[in-house]
């Protein structure tokens, strides 16, 4: 059982162990030469004035190469308290080694997140790059709509906090500094949104851009069943279907601004396009004000 998780994560053994013998005793001698020359002042003034120079140069490619906000890398010091609120909440669905192979979640359309893969959905950041701790606690605090995501509102903050960690615990993405971003910075809605008269040109512009942009995949009808959809899978090789975006709620949020930001960002793991640089933001806001119009009415409430 060990051996074979070893196997399946690539754990390396401890480098091999040579104990001192005739056979290997001239290196352990050259090695003690080595020990009284490293120890000597002159050595370790030159070795100094190198690695110096060697991480000031390591530093300065990191600078330019990476992008250095937005980065932390996991709080080793959570992952004990995350794992006793994960074995308690999650692992029925993402699985023990965090595969998404719970037994709950074997059924469930979309399959939980393999959290080994490294790839999320539901974030801020650039595409591409990692979600932020918030993204990340936002998603368990308040589940995903339509999907099995339960909401974990009832946990403490400490203890969302901490599982949110110990996810991170399961993909060594989350340890290189390249794969983390800052959350993009968006616009505040336009003040036309509020107003149904003002925008209804918005709605008519929106309305012919889905026709071409969105309705290969999302259907004439927002339906969620257009000509492309049946061919679509995700990053995990599962079928991705497009959303039906008619429906009172969406995973990623059913307000003006969280369409936009998806819109912005696209999908991570996902066919979704980001529109981010093909539309203006004014295009992204009228697409936007349409798929608000598809939204059914408020029930109506039945007095008996
Ligand atoms: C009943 C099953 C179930 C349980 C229990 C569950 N999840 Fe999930 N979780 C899912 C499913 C299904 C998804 C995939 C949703 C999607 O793809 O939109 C998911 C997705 C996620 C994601 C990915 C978000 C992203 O941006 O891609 C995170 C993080 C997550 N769950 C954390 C947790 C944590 C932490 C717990 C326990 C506190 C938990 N889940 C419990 C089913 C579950
Ligand atoms: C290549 C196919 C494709 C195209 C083109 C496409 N989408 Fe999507 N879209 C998807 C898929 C697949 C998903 C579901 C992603 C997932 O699994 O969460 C999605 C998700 C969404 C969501 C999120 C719904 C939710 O529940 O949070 C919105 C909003 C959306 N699309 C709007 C649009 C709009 C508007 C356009 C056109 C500008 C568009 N899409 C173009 C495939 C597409």
């Amino acid at each position: 059982m060990a051996a074979s998780y070893a196997r399946k994560h690539n754990c390396q053994p401890v480098a091999n162990f040579r104990p001192i013998s005739a056979k290997n005793a001239l290196p352990t001698l050259a090695s003690a030469w080595l020990a009284v020359v490293v120890q000597s002042a002159v050595f370790k003034r030159v070795a100094s004035g190198l690695l110096a120079c060697a991480l000031g140069s390591v530093i300065g490619v990191v600078r330019a190469d990476e992008p250095a906000a937005g980065f932390a890398p996991p709080d080793e010091s959570l992952f004990a308290p995350g794992r006793f609120v994960y074995e308690r909440n999650c692992v029925m669905c993402h699985g023990r080694w965090g595969e998404g192979d719970g037994e709950m979640g074997r059924t469930v359309v979309p399959k939980p997140r393999k959290f080994v893969s490294g790839i999320f959905k539901y974030g801020s950041t650039p595409p591409g790059f990692l979600p932020t701790t918030d993204d990340l606690m936002r998603t368990v605090r308040g589940g995903r709509a339509n999907t099995a995501m339960p909401f974990f509102s009832h946990l403490s903050e400490r203890d969302i906090r901490a599982v949110v960690e110990y996810v991170k615990s399961f993909s060594a993405k989350w340890r290189r500094r390249a794969n983390h971003a800052p959350p993009v910075p968006l616009p505040p809605p336009p003040d036309w949104l509020g107003d149904a008269k003002l925008a209804e040109p918005h709605v008519t512009s929106g309305k012919a851009a889905y026709a071409v942009l969105c309705a290969a995949c999302h259907g004439e009808d927002a339906d969620g069943k257009g000509p492309a959809a049946a061919e679509l899978r995700d990053a995990w090789n599962d079928p991705c279907p497009p959303i039906d975006l008619r429906l009172p709620a969406y995973r990623n949020g059913r307000t003006a601004a969280d369409i936009f930001r998806v819109l912005t960002l696209g999908i991570n793991g996902t066919p979704m396009p980001t529109f981010g640089e093909a539309l203006s933001a004014a295009q992204r806001w009228d697409l936007a004000a349409y798929l608000l119009t598809l939204r059914p009415p408020p029930a109506t409430r039945r007095v008996n």
